[in-house]
């Protein structure tokens, strides 16, 4: 689950606004180095994994956890293994759309390596792989090599624009088919179509109600809130609620830890509320499918997911992930049941990303760790 800005706003933040009028707005603060990782010093590493790695961090990840661990090999390899302690246990038990982070982390730095004219090869998890969880051994083994003949991908100058958007989407933008065509790619479907739509937002929605009324599920992300600036610099990942209505709500004492995590409270109830809304504004859909639930098949979903998110951006769609009906607890098996049915995915299909797509309020960037932090002690 993420909670959207407005769903938070919605969250008795208005009386808050009207008493503390312009000149408190004026003083919020924003967060300082937290949004540092996407401003790409034009200088790029000389050497070309690092370059690779300073786009790959700025990948869409679940719950902004990064839980991406980087380490060196030689020179002209690299070995990526996950922080466990960065999974989401409750949400996600199997580490599955931990697992897709990776794809989609693995892909922007294929991109951005071709761009500097390297091949870079991914041998994914070389040590063998567990289905119900990640654990130490990697992810994948990468090697780059220079190599004339790669082809620049023209989809690398969207990597510092792409944003997951959380608005409320225009409905009375439409997505056109030909746009939503140029999104999907190959092997990924989509649909403008309304009673389709309608059936899946059904779903999708009561997916986001199971997880906010579910006390585990909800206070998984209750705990990676991160409230007002100083919060978002000190811990730049998880749920970010920063801006000056954030600043203000926390001077006031309106938003903190416990109001959000009151569930019998104005401020939960208005953020549930707030969270249908822009659940529920779905112009336009894309998922993907897979054949079987395979670690690979989770990585190429995270690859292929990315892709359609940059391809998204460039014709200036907004897209959103909605997760929680595709997720593998007790509490929404429903859900996840309907929508499996609703998509045609039967026996080993598995459907790994649903998410909405159209026009929206334009969003600034979700904070990052610097790249450096993410890097282990090399081996030589
Ligand atoms: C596998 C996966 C599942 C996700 N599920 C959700 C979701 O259910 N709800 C949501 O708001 N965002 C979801 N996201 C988006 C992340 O929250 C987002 O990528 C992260 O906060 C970083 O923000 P950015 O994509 O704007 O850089 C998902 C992303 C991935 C890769």
């Amino acid at each position: 689950m993420t909670i959207s800005r407005r769903g938070i706003l919605a969250a008795g933040l208005g009386g808050g606004i009207l008493i503390a009028g312009g000149g408190v707005w004026r003083a919020a603060r924003m967060p300082q180095t937290a949004f540092g990782p996407w401003q790409l010093d034009p200088n790029p590493p000389t050497d070309v994994r690092l370059d690779a790695f300073r786009h790959a961090i700025l990948a869409p990840n679940p719950h902004n956890r990064q839980p991406w661990e980087i380490r060196l090999v030689g020179d002209d390899a690299a070995m990526i293994t996950c922080d466990l302690g960065r999974r989401l246990p409750v949400t996600d038990p199997f580490d599955r759309q931990i697992t897709i982070g990776f794809g989609t982390f693995l892909e922007l730095a294929r991109i951005a390596a071709a761009e500097r004219g390297y091949a870079m090869e991914i041998e994914p998890f070389p040590e063998g792989e567990d289905p119900h969880a990640l654990d130490r051994r990697p992810i994948a083994r990468l090697r780059f090599t220079q190599n004339p003949a790669v082809a620049r991908d023209p989809l690398f100058d969207q990597i510092t624009r792409r944003r997951s958007n959380k608005e409320e989407y225009d409905l009375s933008k439409p997505v056109s088919q030909s746009d939503l065509a140029k999104v999907v790619g190959d092997g990924d479907t989509g649909t403008i179509d309304p009673e389709w739509i309608a059936a899946l937002r059904e779903q999708i929605v009561a997916g986001i109600d199971k997880e906010i009324t579910t006390p585990k599920a909800y206070m998984e992300s209750v705990n990676l809130m991160r409230i007002g600036a100083a919060e978002v610099d000190a811990n730049p990942d998880g749920i970010s609620l920063n801006g000056p209505m954030f600043e203000i709500g926390k001077m006031l004492g309106l938003v903190d830890r416990a109001a959000l995590a009151e569930m019998d409270g104005a401020v939960f109830k208005q953020g549930l509320s707030g969270l249908r809304a822009t659940y529920g504004s779905i112009p336009a859909l894309f998922w993907i499918v897979t054949p079987g639930n395979s670690r690979v098949e989770q990585l190429e979903a995270g690859r292929r997911y990315v892709r359609a998110n940059l391809r998204a951006t460039a014709l200036g769609l907004g897209m959103h992930p909605m997760s929680q009906c595709l997720q593998e607890y007790e509490e929404v098996a429903p859900m996840y049941a309907r929508v499996h049915e609703l998509l045609g995915a039967t026996g080993k299909q598995r459907v790994q990303m649903i998410a909405r797509i159209g026009y929206g309020p334009a969003v600034g960037p979700a904070p990052r760790w610097p790249m450096e932090t993410h890097l282990q002690a090399p081996v030589t």
